[in-house]
């Protein structure tokens, strides 16, 4: 058993009320640590003014070297880390070490990126009123950056928001979910051993009225969430005059036309529909196939997916672990079911393993009706939905069709086919031969419509955690 207390300005402190951490594979109790009030967080309000006053003197310099050591400890104890991200969340070892990597990537990358917080020349004498005046502005830190997480990623999608907020300058109080605390602890104990003044990182295990009082307070100047659509339209309501950030979810689309190649593309949708039972943002959900390789493709899926093996997440040959929790199990199920009272014809799957409740047997469902809930919602399962079409202006009507926009792959040979996506596809991000899971940490990642505001990536996230300061210089007498 692992135990934690809340990390407030860098220091432990206890509190009488704890959160039980479970393994999602057996249920057993793996850790218990202690939960956040509201006055945590405005402790932790207090201690960030001063941890960005501290921060924010530090050079850039000096900012990326403790970066660079964070990143090089982190690299110290991957396995470590990787093994408490199987416990909390019970994605596979592999996928775990695929994380830790990433995570420290992430760092590298920000780490960089605190070299290039700069400015810009701007020639006021363009203007008719700007002569004998000289202007330039410079950008810098926001101060307080509130950071709200996901389970499905405790490390790096905690590190996607902490780490450029560091770099930039600022102080962050994150929230991760009450689900998967400890990694994201672990992280916190780790910048400040790396040399983050304490001050500068609160880590607050809590439920919703922590991160209300995160979002609400005037002294915070970015909240960032990662999550559910619904939790990002409420703190958007009770934000108030601050920049909000939101990476919610989507039912990501693959489409392969006729052209392309069948068997990366079944490749590719094992790997996107799959990886950490489809609890990913970017996870493959709906799949659109031309009708002339319709059938193909779904035999050719269909036998990938029988290969796959599903179990023990601690096993290193294992494919599909569990999902988070038995109750998400169910519900996909009531959705699979629907869909297939409404027409649908399901492949493969739709039923628990006897082995553990929490696992869900990859489930592939084709000529799902654009109606039901399948469809039209995020899943974030291991489900895929296989869907044909003829033209490809009605896989570009399907594809954008859902509510949301985060990212879709195409598989086609044909440029003309491939821009035609990329001109009208509603999305932060179209990968042409390659899968919408595909995500390089330094790119530019986010979502349109209700997938979300603003993009994360080091570079881009520092731009939302950073403010332009312009300054105008007349020179005449
Ligand atoms: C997400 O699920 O929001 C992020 C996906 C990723 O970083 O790969």
């Amino acid at each position: 058993m692992v135990e934690k207390g809340i990390l407030l300005g860098g220091r432990y402190v206890e509190s009488q009320e704890k959160i039980d951490v479970v393994y999602p594979y057996t249920g057993e109790p793996i850790g218990r640590v202690s939960r956040a009030s509201e006055d945590h967080v405005y402790n932790a309000v207090e201690l960030a003014k001063e941890g960005f006053k501290q921060l924010s003197s530090f050079t850039s310099y000096e900012r990326y070297s403790v970066l660079m050591r964070a990143a090089q400890m982190l690299q110290e104890r991957a396995e470590e880390f990787a093994r408490m991200l199987v416990l909390e969340v019970g994605k596979t070892i592999r996928e775990a070490r695929v994380e830790v990597q990433r995570a420290v990537q992430t760092l590298i990358f920000s780490a960089e990126e605190a070299k290039r917080v700069g400015g810009e020349v701007v020639p006021l004498d363009a203007h008719p009123n700007g002569k004998g005046k000289v202007g330039f502005y410079i950008r810098q830190p926001v101060g307080i950056v509130s950071a709200i997480t996901p389970f499905n990623f405790p490390l790096n999608l905690s590190m996607h928001k902490v780490a450029p907020a560091l770099a930039a300058g600022n102080a962050v109080i994150l929230k991760p979910s009450e689900r998967t605390p400890i990694t994201p602890l672990m992280l916190g104990e780790l910048l400040v051993s790396a040399g983050i003044p304490p001050s500068a990182i609160s880590v607050l295990p809590g439920y919703g009225y922590v991160g209300k009082a995160m979002t609400t307070h005037p002294a915070v100047r970015v909240v960032s969430f990662t999550g559910s659509r619904k939790v990002g339209e409420i703190i958007t309501r009770q934000a108030g005059i601050k920049k909000v950030i939101l990476e919610l979810g989507s039912n990501s689309a693959l489409v392969l036309h006729k052209d392309g190649d069948i068997d990366k593309a079944v490749a590719k949708t094992v790997q996107g529909g799959y990886a950490i039972a489809g609890q990913v943002c970017i996870s493959i959900q709906r799949v659109f196939v031309h009708e002339d390789v319709f059938d193909l493709y779904l035999s050719k899926l269909k036998s990938a997916v029988d290969n796959l093996k599903v179990g023990d997440p601690m096993q290193e040959d294992t494919d599909v672990g569990p999902m988070i929790s038995p109750s998400e199990v169910e519900r996909v199920q009531e959705w699979v079911s629907e869909a297939i009272k409404e027409g649908a014809k399901l492949i493969r799957g739709g039923v628990a393993c006897a082995e553990s409740k929490a696992l869900l047997e990859p489930t592939v469902v084709s000529l799902v009706p654009e109606s039901s809930l399948l469809f039209k919602e995020e899943a974030f399962a291991p489900v895929v939905v296989v869907n044909p079409y003829r033209e490809v202006e009605e896989a570009i009507r399907g594809v954008n069709s859902s509510v949301y926009g985060l990212q879709v792959g195409v598989f086609t040979k044909d440029i003309d086919i491939a821009w035609e996506f990329i001109k009208k596809v509603e999305a932060g991000g179209v990968l042409i031969n390659e899968g919408p899971n595909f995500r390089a940490d330094h790119m530019p990642y986010g979502g349109v419509k209700q997938s979300g505001i603003g993009r994360e990536g080091p570079r881009f996230a520092i731009e939302d955690y950073t403010e332009i300061k312009m300054v105008v210089w007349d020179l005449g007498p």
